[in-house]
């Protein structure tokens, strides 16, 4: 009797320990070789997948004999349905396909590009804007976004900074967190999908500024400077990673094994997928590293897992297995991490899980609210001399290129119908505004780079002379109070391949409104960008200037909320906005250096130009409001503390003006002594408080060990480096921006 359960308590335990056959082990117990390759080919979805022309395209093919794993770039959900049902009842296994789209900062409802929505300093807005995106896409069948974009870019000059959330690793770590937490909230609802963080790694750092070049960098600026978004995201539990199309001290990052391996799952512990950038294992040949078969071999062995576009996986990489140059486990491994993706998702269960949603989920009041709300929020008053908020009884001139054509609201990556872009124009007109209209300028010069500029979007070139537009907007601007002009860059002025070496406001416009401060007049600048720009004639001419960057499909009435007043500005830069492009790359967290230049005033063998300040035009974290605020009674709660223990930074802010308003309190660190150069400064927390007027608010923040650790990384040792506090003197500081800073000294002690 004894005998027998003894027998029967080992074959529980047995049982017990034997993992239960998953359906992601079931499905690969039965895939060829192909077919697992095929799970790592990510491809374009043809336009059309539902007509029988359509269906004969070569992708189709691919699709049915279970050659691809993912699809993007189609938004149509009958057309995603199509493309589902090929894959699950026409595939011999009939796994079902993801489903990948770039919405970046909406779907339909559009919200203000990435650095815009950083710029609120508002967690909660950026998690209800990635929330609603994701409501929207994934009621249209999308199951995968490449979404956030988080590459720390202290370079304006590159035009993917717009995609980001700016040059400070933290905020862009708090960015890069909440945005994962809004798309894949627990992946478990019908609007909880996969996000993707990227482009990992250090795409930001493009040399000089233009697109596609390679980066080089040291460990210790990557770990403590470029890095922590990334990680962020893992650390939030991120499913999929974009390679970049960089390379990274020689070697290009999609064949990087050190980063794609060692840094990301060995020391992060990421446990999702690494897709490539588009054709970024075919760019390897070019980059010089090998043909195509060779860069495909490094990019899974490196540890990539899906190829987007190069057909390298798909095309070459069963051969590498039968000779032996990638290993049957690597691509059992890549495979598998694919396929957990999609059950992750429940697509594995049910593949039209997100294809039947049956309410209208997108572009609902609801959601153009939060949008409006939004883009107001993320606007930045970098002057004012009173002249806004306007008041109704005034006449307004509204001038510029950029008035009469919302279609470039929305910037790059256009979620929005064109149609749903109000423009100015429109939504003065709609609200009764008394107002007279000119035009005044194109966009650009060169007409041939405005129409890729625009993009198209409907926007047709004036074919008017140029005194002559200008004599129509000057004598709009002497008919009136003020003048109200839109100006700036186009739509894809910013973005992907949309490099710059000047920063200013482009040149015909510059001239309108050179033409129109000679009026006497104040100007309003209504600035669109997707950048910093250089701005010291408009700050010394301008009455005001409002940065509304590209504020999406509800930035028409979002701008007039801010003119009119009935919402106080409360956006803050994101990144520093230079004097000019020869000061470039300046960023608050640089270092001091051993001779710093003490003021803006030029002296030699110290740190700084003959032919400039180097301080920025506007600083990072910097933006005004309608009302005034101060800062007093900062302190801490002791001067020292154990490097285990905490203390409590706090400080008074009063809103000394007439009106309610917002205001982003900022705390920044220094660690004095340190065994390596330390940053001057570096933001370490920040809180949005409303204070009414006349009020005051006490704001304060916990500081803990890993407030002040960092990582020491010496290039020439090996392992993981560890974030460590070295004890001594730090200095503590808080304020509404990075230069107008208090200081307080904390000593940590051994
Ligand atoms: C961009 C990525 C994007 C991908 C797919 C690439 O050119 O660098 O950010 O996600 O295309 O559209």
């Amino acid at each position: 009797m004894r005998g027998i359960s003894i027998f029967l308590s080992a074959v529980f335990l047995l049982s017990a320990c034997v993992p239960e056959k998953t359906k992601v082990d079931e499905l690969m117990s039965q895939m060829t070789l192909e077919e697992k390759l095929g799970q790592l080919n990510c491809l374009v979805a043809p336009r059309g997948a539902v007509t029988g022309e359509q269906q004969s395209t070569g992708v189709a093919e691919k699709v049915r004999s279970g050659a691809v794993g993912s699809l993007f770039g189609r938004h149509d959900r009958d057309e995603l349905m199509a493309w589902q049902k090929m894959a699950v009842e026409e595939s011999r296994l009939g796994i079902p396909l993801l489903f990948g789209a770039d919405i970046i900062h909406g779907y339909r409802t559009t919200f203000p590009v990435p650095l815009a929505l950083a710029a609120t300093w508002n967690p909660e807005s950026m998690e209800r804007a990635a929330r609603i995106s994701t409501v929207e896409a994934s009621s249209d069948g999308l199951t995968w976004l490449y979404n956030p974009m988080v590459d720390i870019c202290r370079d304006p000059r590159w035009g993917r900074c717009v995609e980001g959330a700016g040059e400070d690793p933290y905020l862009a770590s708090v960015y890069s967190e909440t945005m994962v937490r809004g798309i894949q909230g627990d992946l478990k609802a019908d609007d909880e999908i996969l996000a993707c963080v990227k482009h990992f790694a250090l795409y930001g750092a493009s040399e000089a500024g233009r697109d596609y070049r390679e980066t080089d960098m040291s460990p210790a600026r990557m770990y403590n400077e470029y890095f922590p978004p990334y990680k962020a995201a893992v650390d939030a539990g991120v499913a999929s990673i974009m390679s970049s199309f960089n390379d990274v001290n020689g070697i290009p990052a999609t064949g990087n094994r050190w980063l794609m391996t060692e840094v990301l799952r060995n020391q992060w512990g990421f446990d999702g997928f690494v897709v490539s950038d588009y054709n970024a294992v075919g760019e390897m040949v070019r980059h010089g590293i090998g043909d195509r078969k060779t860069v495909s071999e490094l990019a899974l062995n490196a540890g990539v897992d899906s190829d987007m576009m190069t057909e390298g996986f798909v095309g070459e990489l069963a051969a590498s297995v039968k000779e032996g140059r990638v290993s049957m486990k690597a691509v059992d491994q890549a495979c598998r991490r694919v396929l957990e993706a999609k059950e992750k998702l429940g697509l594995l269960d049910d593949p039209y899980k997100f294809l039947r949603c049956e309410q209208n989920r997108i572009y609902t009041d609801e959601h153009r609210k939060a949008a409006r709300e939004i883009a107001a929020e993320s606007f930045v008053l970098l002057k004012n001399d009173g002249t806004l908020p306007l008041s109704k009884g005034k006449k307004v001139a509204l001038v510029g290129p950029l008035a009469d054509a919302g279609a470039q609201y929305t910037g790059s990556w256009q979620g929005a119908a064109y149609d749903d872009c109000r423009s100015l124009l429109a939504a003065m007109k709609e609200a009764g505004c008394d107002f007279v209209f000119a035009k005044g300028s194109n966009m650009l010069e060169d007409a041939e780079l405005e129409q890729a500029a625009c993009r198209n979007r409907k926007y047709v070139r004036d074919p008017r002379s140029e005194s002559q537009m200008i004599r129509e907007a000057v004598a709009a601007a002497r008919q009136s109070d003020v003048v109200l002009a839109a100006v700036g860059e186009p739509a894809w002025m910013t973005g992907e391949a949309s490099s710059r070496t000047s920063l200013d406001i482009p040149q015909p416009q510059k001239r309108l409104l050179e033409a129109l401060v000679n009026t006497g007049r104040p100007v309003v600048l209504l600035l669109f960008s997707g950048r910093p720009m250089t701005l010291e004639w408009e700050d010394s001419n301008m009455a005001a200037i409002l940065d509304v960057w590209y504020g999406g499909s509800e930035a028409a009435d979002a701008i007039l909320d801010v003119v009119y007043g009935r919402v106080n500005p409360s956006g803050k830069l994101t990144m520093t906005f230079p004097r000019n492009v020869g000061q470039i790359p300046l960023y608050y967290n640089m270092k001091n250096g051993g001779r710093p230049a003490k003021t803006d005033s030029y002296k030699r063998f110290s740190s700084c130009y003959m032919d400039s300040p180097n301080s920025p035009l506007y600083p990072f974290g910097y933006g005004l409001s309608y009302t005034t605020f101060e800062y007093t009674d900062f302190a801490l709660s002791a001067d020292a503390m154990p490097s285990d223990g905490s203390v409590t930074a706090s400080v008074k802010v009063t809103n000394t003006g007439s009106r309610d308003a917002d205001e982003t309190v900022q705390l920044y660190i220094h660690d004095v002594y340190s065994s390596m150069t330390r940053p001057v400064k570096e933001l370490k927390a920040f809180r949005k408080v409303r204070v009414k007027a006349g009020e005051t608010v006490e704001v304060s923040f916990e500081i803990t060990p890993d407030l002040l650790s960092w990582y020491y990384v010496d290039p020439f040792e090996t392992g993981a480096p560890q974030l460590a506090l070295e004890p001594g003197d730090f200095e503590i500081m808080v304020g509404p921006d990075s230069s107008t800073l208090q200081t307080l000294m904390l000593n940590v002690l051994e």
